[in-house]
């Protein structure tokens, strides 16, 4: 019988296990790994986890505020979650993450069909708050807490490939960038159990998983006891040389050069820094909170290229902030053809409540500047990493193979050291495998290459 078949039989004859639990995430890769936090946990109790929505008797949405349009889609998604509920009433239907912290009861008013709402530092009360709601009342808890990192508790990596893990190091953010609600929907900083992580570094190893991402808001602070990043990396690249070690995000100000110096060290630590700009101007970086200027950033994009030559940098950047002119997008597009980014996630701002802008700035260019300017912005960084890749065809590089190609299924997709994706046809290797590839084509998303001995 195959798995998701058989959680359907014991859902449909109550037996051996307390409850089905599918669990659907949006937003960054810090809500993924505390969706596997949280299968965890139920697990632990005794929950059963399914990627069959229709298996399941408690459907868990773990969502992401950072922007209008995020929380747009989640609504939509519970709008559509009704239908189920119409079908099997006694479907627990919750809502996890950021927008639970953000919305609170209020999700419960407006979304008649939500049970149950947890914060991203409740999730060890889950448990609880299902007994809660099977009891026939509403289980809400979004207490915000100082301290807790789930540090002991081991992720049910329930949608792994088995050869990229993610860890988690820290948790919140402080740095109360003016546009972000994430310091309100995800509280205060705080680092992990230096210890605990390097457990699950030596658990993941021990699994044979080859990669391993460690998150936080901004990875760079992270500090236990006399433990900063930079010793943190260089401990855990000397694991297993053999796994490569990436890490996100970024904040700018905290990129020191020990921490340059150390993914310069080991060869396992990836060439690729995601170091989010924002915008290229002065003005807007001041009136963003960001704390570093255009100079200062573009002087550690400096010390990155002269200490690790090929190092790749990636960025974010938003489009329109409060009081942006034309001259301050110019700035941002010029500052990316000074970098010269191998990738971008770029935004339209959106104004979030409770916020330092939303209180104090005004929202106010208009929306079809903000997707002009978008555009500009979009398009330029497409003509960039194309540019970038062109330089990388006759060169060849060791890529970890992680997935079946979603166009071919005679392709694998896998990534360099310089975070790049690479097609190229699957011959006796397999996902998990390291190979070698001659680049021979190209667009600005991917390279593809063939195999070489
Ligand atoms: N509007 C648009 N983009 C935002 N980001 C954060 N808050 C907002 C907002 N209000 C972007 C930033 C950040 C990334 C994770 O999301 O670029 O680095
Ligand atoms: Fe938000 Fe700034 Fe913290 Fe990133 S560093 S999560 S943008 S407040």
């Amino acid at each position: 019988m195959e798995s998701n078949q058989l959680f359907c039989y014991k859902l449909k004859f109550k037996v051996l296990i307390k409850s089905v639990v599918y669990i659907e995430t949006y937003g960054c890769q810090m809500n993924f790994s505390d969706s596997e936090i949280v299968a965890s946990i139920l697990t632990e109790n005794d929950y059963e986890i399914t990627k069959d929505i229709n298996c399941a008797n408690i459907i868990f949405i773990n969502t992401c505020s950072i922007r209008d349009n995020a929380e747009q889609r989640v609504k939509n998604r519970l709008i559509e979650l009704r239908t189920i509920k119409k079908n099997r009433p006694k479907t627990i239907i919750g809502v996890l993450g950021c927008m639970a912290e953000r919305l609170k009861e209020q999700l419960m008013e407006d979304e008649k069909i939500v049970d149950l709402v947890a914060g991203p530092d409740s999730y060890r009360t889950l448990p609880n708050l299902i007994n809660i709601v099977s009891d026939g009342l509403k289980g809400i808890n979004t207490e915000l807490s100082i301290e807790e990192t789930y540090s002991e508790i081991t992720p049910v990596r329930y949608n792994s490939n088995g050869v990229s893990a993610f860890i988690s190091i820290m948790r919140g953010c402080e740095n109360m960038c003016s546009y972000c609600v994430v310091p309100y929907t995800r509280g205060k900083e705080r680092s992990r159990n230096f210890n605990s992580i390097i457990n699950e570094v030596k658990i993941l190893v021990s699994k044979g998983y080859k990669e391993i991402t460690l998150l936080g808001q901004n990875v760079n602070s992270y500090k236990y006891e006399d433990v900063n990043f930079a010793k943190l990396l260089n401990i855990i690249a000397k694991i297993d040389e053999t796994i490569r070690i990436r890490f996100a995000t970024s904040h700018p100000k905290d990129l020191s050069n020990e921490l340059i110096d150390t993914i310069a060290l080991h060869p396992n630590i990836c060439k690729s820094i995601h170091l989010p700009v924002q915008s290229g101007s002065n003005h807007i970086l001041k009136l963003m909170n960001r704390v570093y200027d255009r100079e200062w950033y573009l002087e550690r994009i400096r010390k990155i290229k002269s200490t690790i030559p090929d190092c790749t940098i990636s960025t974010d950047i938003i489009s329109g902030f409060c009081g942006e002119t034309e001259q301050d997008h110019l700035d941002t597009l010029s500052i990316m053809k000074e970098v010269g980014y191998e990738f971008a996630y770029m935004f339209k701002y959106s104004e979030r409540d409770n916020t330092y802008a939303f209180k104090h700035l005004k929202d106010d260019v208009p929306e079809i500047e903000k997707i002009r300017r978008l555009n500009e912005v979009i398009k330029l960084q497409q003509e960039l990493s194309l540019n970038s890749n062109k330089k990388d065809i006759g060169k060849i590089y060791k890529v970890l193979a992680d997935s079946i190609s979603k166009r071919s299924a005679t392709h694998l997709s896998g990534r360099t050291e310089f975070n790049k994706v690479v097609i190229f046809e699957k011959q006796f290797n397999n996902i998990g495998d390291y190979v070698m590839v001659e680049i021979t084509e190209c667009s600005s998303a991917t390279l593809k290459g063939k195999l070489v001995n």
